[in-house]
C-alpha cells in the first residue's frame, strides 16, 4: 500500500504521516517513509536519533533511476539498485525499523527547477508499488499543490489530505480531490486534525461530504503534539498514550481494514 499525505502548511502532515509510520511498523508490517518536502523533516518526527539523521541525504535521481521505454512511448523510470542499497546509502533505519529516505533536497536560493525531484519521486513510488506491494510506503508532500499538479503522487493507491476546521484549508482539499482524481488515485480521504469540537468536526465533515470526499479519521488538537515538537522528539516516544496517537492508531486500523476488504473485493471478483 502506497500512501501519500497532503494537505495544506502546517495542517499536520508530517505528524501524520511519521506517527501512522511507526503505527503501521508496530502492527508487523515493512515499511518505507519518504519525505517528498524540500524542507525535510519527517526524519526528526519519526524520533531518528541526531548521529542517524546526519546520514540523511537526498537520494539523487541520476543514481537511482534509469528511463525505459514503457508501454506506447511513454518513458517510464525504474529502479537502477534496490531499495535496500539506497536506505544504506543515503537513507536511515529508525525506530521500528521504518526505513527513511529523503526525496528531495534544499537546492539553496536561486538554485533552479525541483522538477527532476518530482519526477525522482514519482518513479520511486511507482516501482515501489510494483517491487513491494506488500510493503507500505508513506510519502510525506511539502504544502503545495505541485504533487498534484506534476503528478508526483500519481502511483499512490491512497491520497490522505490533512485538513484543519477553517476555511483555507478546507479550500485546499477542495482543490486537490478533483486533481487526485484526475490522476486516477483509487482512494481520496480526508483526515480532519486539531478538532477541538464537535463543531469543529462538523465544519469538516460538512465541506467534505459536499464535496463527495470521505473523512477516513478525526484527530483531536492535542498539546502532546505541540510538546514532543517543542522537544524535538517523536510523539510515539513522548506521549504514547495521546489522544492524537490513539486517533492515528485507529486511521491506521481503518486503512489495513480498507486495503484488506478491496484484496478480498479483488480475489473474489
Ligand atoms: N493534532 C494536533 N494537535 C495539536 N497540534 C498539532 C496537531 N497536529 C499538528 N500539530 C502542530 O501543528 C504544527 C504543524 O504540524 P506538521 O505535522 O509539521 O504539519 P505540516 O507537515 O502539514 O506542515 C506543529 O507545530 C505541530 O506540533
Ligand atoms: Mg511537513
Amino acid at each position: 500500500m502506497r500512501i501519500g499525505v497532503t494537505g495544506k502548511g502546517g495542517s499536520g502532515k508530517t505528524t501524520v504521516a511519521a506517527t501512522a509510520a511507526r503505527v503501521f511498523a508496530r502492527r508487523g508490517m515493512r515499511v518505507n517513509a519518504l519525505d517528498g518536502d524540500p524542507n525535510p523533516n519527517l526524519a526528526r518526527a519519526l524520533g531518528i536519533p541526531d548521529g542517524d539523521l546526519e546520514r540523511l541525504r537526498p537520494v539523487p535521481q541520476d543514481a537511482v533511476l534509469r528511463e525505459r521505454t514503457g508501454e506506447g512511448a511513454e518513458k517510464q523510470l525504474e529502479l537502477t539498485r534496490p531499495v535496500e542499497d539506497l536506505i544504506s546509502e543515503y537513507g536511515a533505519v529508525g525506530p521500528e525499523g521504518v526505513r527513511t529516505l529523503t526525496m528531495t533536497g534544499l537546492l539553496g536560493a536561486g538554485r533552479g527547477c525541483i522538477c527532476g525531484q518530482h519526477a525522482t519521486v514519482r518513479g520511486f513510488v511507482a516501482e515501489l508499488g510494483t517491487a513491494r506491494p506488500e510493503e507500505i510506503t508513506i510519502l510525506d508532500t511539502e504544502a503545495s499543490i505541485e504533487h498534484l499538479s506534476r503528478g508526483t503522487v500519481r502511483h499512490v493507491d491512497t491520497l490522505l489530505v490533512v485538513v484543519e476546521p477553517y476555511f483555507r484549508s478546507l479550500e485546499t482539499l477542495g482543490r486537490i480531490a478533483p486533481m487526485a482524481r484526475d490522476l486516477g488515485i483509487p482512494q481520496v480521504a480526508a483526515v480532519a486534525n486539531k478538532v477541538r469540537s464537535e463543531d469543529d468536526e462538523r465544519v469538516i465533515r460538512d465541506y467534505a461530504e459536499s464535496i463527495g470526499v470521505d473523512v477516513i479519521a478525526v484527530i483531536p488538537f492535542d498539546a502532546a503534539v505541540e510538546d514532543a515538537d517543542r522537544g524535538n522528539t517523536s510523539l510515539l516516544d513522548h506521549r504514547p498514550g495521546s489522544p492524537a496517537v490513539a486517533a492515528v492508531e485507529r486511521l491506521v486500523d481503518e486503512l489495513m481494514d480498507r486495503a484488506g476488504q478491496r484484496v478480498a473485493v479483488a480475489s473474489s471478483g
